[in-house]
């Protein structure tokens, strides 16, 4: 009995390393990729933000990747990496049907580790609240009808393409995007983007209203 029990606890140990150290390892690993790939040529991966200017901005190609683990989720990043799709429909920032061939495309097994690394960059801006990713009517209502979010952000309306274009897509932001950073970003986004195009809200929207924001947005497919 006591043998087995013995067993069976080292069992559970030896898996817990052998959970616990590919993702490590992956880490280091993907920072190589990321190095190889010069990637930090259009991306900032140290935080805090520094930009003060549009001209400070544009000096990276590509958007800030310094609180990836913060804001993306893992699966996501590991497919993006793999076959990278346009996310911000207008020229800037962004990869457009035109610049499509722009992004490097990562093999499977250097996507994965590359997504490890960006998912290790966090910050402590974004609290783990567990705010759920859910159909929020009042989230709905605010992103729609109350405030103009739609005017400026796509999303997929009965299978459909509709809103407006001057910002990051939300098609399949279900996939894409942690919650909890959707409201960090609301409430505080000077922390992430000091240069930014979007209307500040803190002040305008309610934090408990900036809750049911990122509760919808979490929820889109
Ligand atoms: C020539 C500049 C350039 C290089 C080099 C580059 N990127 Fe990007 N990256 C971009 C641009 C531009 C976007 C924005 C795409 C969009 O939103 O349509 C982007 C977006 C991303 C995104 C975020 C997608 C999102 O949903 O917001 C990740 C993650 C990313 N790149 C990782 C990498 C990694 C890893 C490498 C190196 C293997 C890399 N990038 C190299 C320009 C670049
Ligand atoms: C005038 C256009 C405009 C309006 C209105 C607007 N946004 Fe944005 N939004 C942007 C732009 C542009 C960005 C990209 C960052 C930047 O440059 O500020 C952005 C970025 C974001 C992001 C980060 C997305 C990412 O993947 O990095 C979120 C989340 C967001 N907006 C939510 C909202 C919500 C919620 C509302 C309504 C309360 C809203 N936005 C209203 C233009 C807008």
């Amino acid at each position: 009995m006591m043998t087995f029990r013995r067993l069976l606890v080292a069992g559970l140990l030896s898996a817990s390393v052998l959970w616990s150290v590919p993702s490590s390892a992956g880490v280091a690993e993907g920072k190589k990729v990321f190095d190889a790939n010069k990637c930090a040529g259009c991306h900032q991966v140290e935080g805090p933000a520094k930009e003060k200017t549009i001209k400070d901005q544009m000096a990276k190609k590509g958007p800030e990747l310094w609180y990836a683990g913060s804001k993306f989720k893992a699966g996501f990043l590991e497919k993006w990496l793999a076959a990278p799709q346009p996310v911000r429909p207008l020229a800037y920032n962004s990869l457009t049907e035109k610049n499509r061939g722009d992004h490097p495309r990562l093999s499977p097994k250097d996507a994965s580790e590359a997504a490890s690394y960006l998912m290790s960059l966090k910050s402590a801006e974004v609290k783990p609240l567990g705010i759920p990713a859910a159909e929020s009517p009042k989230g709905r209502i605010l992103f729609l009808k109350k405030q103009s979010c739609y005017g400026c952000h796509s999303m997929r309306v009965r299978g459909k393409m509709a809103g407006g274009l001057s910002g990051p897509s939300f098609v399949a932001a279900s996939e894409r995007l942690n919650p909890d950073w959707v409201y960090a970003y609301l409430k505080n986004p000077k922390v992430f983007k000091p240069v930014k195009m979007m209307p500040v809200y803190s002040g305008i929207l309610s934090e408990a209203e900036m809750k049911e924001l990122a509760s919808y947005i979490g929820s889109l497919n």
